[in-house]
């Protein structure tokens, strides 16, 4: 199964240098190290987390023993054909560990997910684990967070919604594919990205999307995470 960047990211963002693709790999493979006999695993989405499923796929293959919850379609799919054993989150009384990527991570170690549009399971298993890991090359770390907000909206209402958030002054923009369709999450509902310079208060913003009608969840993860490994050229920074 290969991680199509294009299909998977859907917002015509340019493509990782090499570099970025490079640290992608290394703190992927990093991450499994953290994995061990008898857990049960949140296995997150996108790029980064492909090279752990990869990594995960030959660890079980020798022996490991864990099963695994996967947060999109997507990685469902992947770690399946790797011989990962895989349960819905439905299916397990707990999750140990659950590990993903990120959009940005600020000073205050609060993110922004979702650019996979994912961003909707992997909340839930996310607030559903007892320990949460991110996984980030070095340019995802920033003082302040100024990527695109994703947010999953039930389609009925979606364009209303947008004006909506027009007005309140989030420069809001429906997310479509390259065949001009709308881009539709593994539950079959909208995105809706809002293009703002600066979030010097993720708290704020946060509470003011809870409240609207129409959206199912927006992508600020804020004090969720307990361990991020940013890779750099000379090796992994563990934050914990
Ligand atoms: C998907 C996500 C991803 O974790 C996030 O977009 C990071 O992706 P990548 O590892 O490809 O840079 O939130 O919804």
């Amino acid at each position: 199964i290969k991680y199509n960047l294009k299909n998977e990211r859907l917002r015509g963002q340019s493509m990782d240098s090499e570099i970025v693709k490079q640290q992608k790999a290394q703190v992927g493979r990093e991450a499994v190290n953290y994995i061990h006999d008898g857990m049960v695993i949140g296995i997150g989405s996108g790029s980064t987390m492909w090279y752990l499923v990869e990594e995960l796929g030959k660890r079980v293959k020798a022996g490991l023993n864990i099963i695994g919850v996967p947060t999109s379609n997507f990685t469902k799919k992947h770690a399946e054909k790797l011989g990962i054993p895989i349960k819905d989150i439905d299916d397990v009384d707990h999750i140990d560990l659950t590990i993903d990527g990120a959009d940005q991570i600020d000073a205050n170690y609060q993110g922004i997910k979702g650019g996979g549009a994912s961003h909707l399971m992997e909340k839930i298993v996310a607030t559903n684990s007892t320990k949460n890991m991110w996984i980030v090359d070095e340019t995802k770390m920033v003082p302040t967070l100024n990527y695109p907000v994703p947010l999953e909206v039930i389609p009925y209402g979606s364009k209303q919604l947008e004006k909506k958030l027009k007005k309140m002054g989030l420069n809001p923009r429906l997310r479509y594919k390259d065949n001009g369709e709308f881009v539709r999450t593994d539950s079959n509902n909208y995105i809706i990205d809002l293009y703002l310079p600066h979030i010097n208060n993720p708290t704020k913003l946060a509470e003011q999307l809870d409240t609207m009608v129409g959206i199912v969840e927006h992508g600020l993860f804020l004090d969720i995470v307990n361990t991020i490994i940013v890779q750099h050229p000379d090796g992994p920074q563990i934050i914990e």
